[in-house]
């Protein structure tokens, strides 16, 4: 089976968590892209949607899918997004797609998130993917050099400007053995607006897609 086709299945799994009336945060990317068109099957029963990203925004506005500000809610019923890794304790790498910042946003707010992967997103040891960062503009060198200091290779990801007019440095080499230290130590450099480590807030069930089927993992 295609990783396309795993990822399109994973995706339609997903819609066994959404209950009537329920605010669905959408995560960003293309596995995401499969949940929004499985989403269109049962849009009339949610009362709406929360996005992290412009993609996945135009894709709900084509498909006339509610969407509202995270202002103007006061909470997420459950979070649907995907992730670049994850290990076994629900610890995830997320951001290749440069949403990180309005994905770990939602996902705070969220009651639920569910990490819908295909199995080759499963890790031992996160960090074999570069591990992306928002950092403010003027702050890019100076967080890139703490970056060296950590054991990492920071590459500052070209052409790419984030939705909120920052830059992204994609941190190759690091080896993630504590990924809460790890989210916790660069969350802290001056200039890092959000590091892509979902270790302090993990998956609450994560769906694994194999050539078998879909595994669930339950926190
Ligand atoms: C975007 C993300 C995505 O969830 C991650 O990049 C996985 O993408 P895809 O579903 O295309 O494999 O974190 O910022």
């Amino acid at each position: 089976m295609s990783q396309d086709k795993l990822k399109e299945a994973v995706a339609w799994a997903a819609l066994h968590y959404i209950y009537p009336g329920a605010i669905v945060g959408i995560g960003s990317g293309s596995t995401v892209m499969y949940f929004i068109e499985a989403l269109n099957t049962i849009k009339h029963k949610i009362d709406g949607s929360v996005s992290s990203s412009k993609e996945s925004t135009i894709r709900l506005k084509d498909l006339s899918i509610p969407i509202f500000d995270p202002n103007e809610v006061d909470k997420v019923d459950v979070y649907v997004d995907s992730a670049d890794e994850i290990n076994s304790q629900m610890q995830m790498i997320k951001g290749g797609g440069g949403a990180l910042t309005s994905e770990k946003i939602i996902a705070a707010m969220s009651k639920k998130f569910i990490c819908i992967v295909d199995s080759s997103k499963q890790v031992d040891i996160l960090g074999r993917f570069p591990l992306p960062i928002e950092v403010i503009p003027m702050a890019r060198t100076y967080v890139a050099r703490k970056l060296i200091q950590l054991g990492g290779l920071p590459e500052y990801r070209q052409n790419i400007i984030t939705d909120n007019g920052n830059i992204i440095l994609d941190v190759h080499n690091l080896l993630i053995y504590d990924p809460i230290k790890m989210e916790k130590t660069i969350n802290n450099l001056p200039g890092v607006v959000t590091v892509g480590l979902f270790a302090i807030q993990m998956a609450d069930v994560v769906l694994i897609s194999t050539i078998n089927g879909i595994k669930t993992v339950v926190k």
